[in-house]
């Protein structure tokens, strides 16, 4: 669900400043929002608000920066990181002449430029009266449905019916309902079933308090744009709540979230007390950071561009990696090899000491961040210029609330008693943090980067530790969280461990990542491709422990964990006869011409 508020022409600087304020205390949880004050008020209002809304212009240019005096171009938005930008509104049709053709050239520019469209349509009282709805708004769209970079990704589309904009008269919910339904019906002829089922439309028009609720369980209505009521924190917040409880979680984890973080603590620290087998911690510790991971990385891909921290893998990084990694291992190695440990470990405990703390604070910060008493913390934001030298660089956001400076303690203290203790439940308590904001970070940017990504670390894999010595005399002569350790015994006189290196979590873990949002993306409630993901995970996990067992040997487990990954997802596409989109996934893009899709079908509502 998406819900906008345009500001229109209104309200002075202080007043806008004012109520970004109070933006601020929004409760956004399963609802995007976007704000958008005239041009002027832009960087002003930016600098007062969080990052969970997003702003966006009212208007802007369509041919670029040059001679267009009064204008706005879509180029100078998003140099000043504005995600969004209305085009289409029915004030710049009426008041501003604005047409069809000029639309549709705005919208090329803005989606050229890299700018997400909020694009208008919506019938005059007269053409309602005429029974001309549907065909007025098809006619609006008619130039920019052709357009290749309308998808459902960068545009939202916003059904305005003019006699309902700040009249006070608002649409029927069966006016509404049978427009957008009509809408998406059409969308799905000129492009595709898929496109259409993610296309998010709005509806504005007079939304108020009081008629939110029953609109936004329209199951076509998918946000609303805002005027009037916009202007007013509480009424703008309640609108936002009715789009939020509307919104089930439909692809929501299979195991309840409030389960999932006491399984992956207890995971983590039982086992200090309580003799488990390694190789049963082993597969229910790593397993059990794969799945949080994933569901963290579905989050995160909700986000829009501008808030998400997530970092994509491109192609030319997934062909480079197993060459940077090799030439690193390589170095460590000769470092285990040629420098004294004391120093090599002194060394990298600073190094830990600082990342350790940070991803202590991030991992635990989120599930946390979910209570009611702690969205409640008034946040902070300053914006700081990280490239102090350069007075023109962009200044970033940085968020904190009275939460994290407790969390940066802990952090700080798990870190230091680590490098003081060495404990191993200490050193996996660092680990798991790692991995699991590794796996919620690290994005495949399609599914074909995913497959030779993994394929090539398989062949780097295999090489390093069965053609060498160098990857088994790494592992085991670094003293750093980069691995898990799992106590053969309890006794603390001498331990022995068995060890999983994060790469086997992590590069995994964003694989079967990817399939939980190609599931969410083709609307598949069931989660097929995640959960055969998860089964392949641990059925490798436990090949490469037999195997381990059997010959005494340490295993290359990505030797067993990617053909593992990669043939499940082939798998349940075969049997799904879903080959082709799978094999086309994309992350950033709708596939163009995919199948049709199950999502409106079910019921399901995008968030
Ligand atoms: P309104 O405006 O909510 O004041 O009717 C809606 C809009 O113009 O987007």
């Amino acid at each position: 669900m998406i819900v906008g508020g345009n500001w229109k022409c209104n309200l002075t600087r202080a007043k806008a400043l004012e109520l970004a304020e109070q933006l601020n205390e929004l409760d956004t949880t399963d609802v995007e929002v976007v704000v958008a004050p005239v041009a002027l008020h832009v960087p002003l209002v930016q600098a007062k608000l969080k990052r969970a809304v997003s702003l966006a212009a009212q208007n802007c240019g369509f041919a670029g920066n040059g001679a267009y005096t009064g204008e706005v171009s879509a180029e100078q938005l998003v140099a000043l990181e504005v995600p969004w930008v209305i085009i289409g509104h029915s004030e710049r049709r009426t008041h501003f002449r604005e047409d069809d053709d000029l639309l549709a050239a705005k919208l090329d520019d803005a989606l050229k430029a890299g700018l997400r469209v909020i694009f208008c349509v919506g019938e005059s009282h007269a053409e309602r009266a005429a029974g001309q709805t549907v065909e007025v708004c098809v006619r609006q769209l008619a130039g920019v449905l052709r357009l290749p970079r309308f998808t459902p990704a960068r545009v939202v589309l916003a059904y305005e019916p003019v006699w309902a904009i700040g009249t006070g008269l608002v649409a029927t919910p069966a006016q509404a309902q049978q427009t957008h339904a009509a809408l998406r019906a059409h969308v799905a002829r000129e492009r595709s079933a898929e496109v259409a089922a993610r296309l998010r439309i709005q509806y504005g028009g007079s939304v108020s308090a009081a008629n939110c609720a029953e609109l936004a369980a329209l199951p076509d209505v998918d946000g609303f744009l805002v005027g009037g009521a916009s202007l007013r924190a509480a009424e703008f917040a309640t609108i936002v709540r009715s789009c939020a409880s509307a919104s089930a979680p439909a692809f929501g984890p299979f195991m309840a979230d409030w389960l999932a973080y006491p399984a992956l603590g207890a995971a983590t620290l039982l086992p200090a007390f309580v003799p488990v087998h390694p190789y049963v911690h082993m597969i229910v510790l790593a397993s059990t950071i794969v799945y949080v991971g994933c569901h963290r990385a579905l989050a995160q891909s909700a986000l829009a561009p501008g808030v998400t921290t997530a970092e994509t893998v491109t192609q030319k990084e997934a062909m480079r990696f197993p060459l940077y990694g090799s030439a690193v291992l390589v170095g460590l190695y000769a470092v285990v090899k040629l420098v004294k440990k004391e120093y090599l470990n002194a060394l990298i405990a600073c190094y830990f000491f600082v990342l350790g703390a940070g991803a202590v604070q991030q991992a635990v910060r989120a599930p946390l961040q979910a209570l009611p008493a702690v969205r409640r913390l008034k946040t902070h934001v300053w914006r700081v210029n990280w490239q102090f030298w350069d007075k023109d660089a962009p200044a970033e956001k940085v968020e904190f609330n009275a939460l994290d400076v407790p969390l940066l303690v802990i952090g700080l203290a798990l870190s230091f008693a680590y490098t003081r203790t060495k404990w191993w439940v200490l050193a996996n308590c660092l680990a798991v943090c790692f991995s699991v904001c590794a796996v919620e970070m690290l994005t495949l940017g399609s599914f074909q980067i995913g497959c030779m990504l993994l394929s090539f670390l398989f062949a780097y894999d295999i090489f390093w530790v069965f053609g060498t010595e160098v990857m088994v005399t790494v592992a085991k002569g670094i003293d750093a969280p980069i691995k898990l350790l799992f106590p053969k015994h309890l006794r603390a006189d001498k331990p022995e461990f068995s060890l999983l290196g994060l790469g086997d979590i992590v590069i995994p873990g964003i694989f079967v990542a990817m399939m939980l949002r190609f599931d969410a993306r083709r609307g598949l409630r069931a989660l097929p491709y995640f959960k055969s993901g998860m089964v392949a995970y641990v059925l490798a996990l436990l090949t490469t422990v037999g195997v381990m067992h059997f010959f005494e040997a340490a295993q290359p487990a990505l030797l067993y964990l990617v053909p593992g990954c990669l043939g499940a997802a082939f798998a349940t596409a075969a049997v799904r006869g879903e080959l082709a989109p799978l094999w086309r996934f994309s992350e950033e893009e709708a596939d163009e011409g995919e199948a049709g899709t199950e999502g409106r079908g079910a019921g399901a509502k995008r968030e």
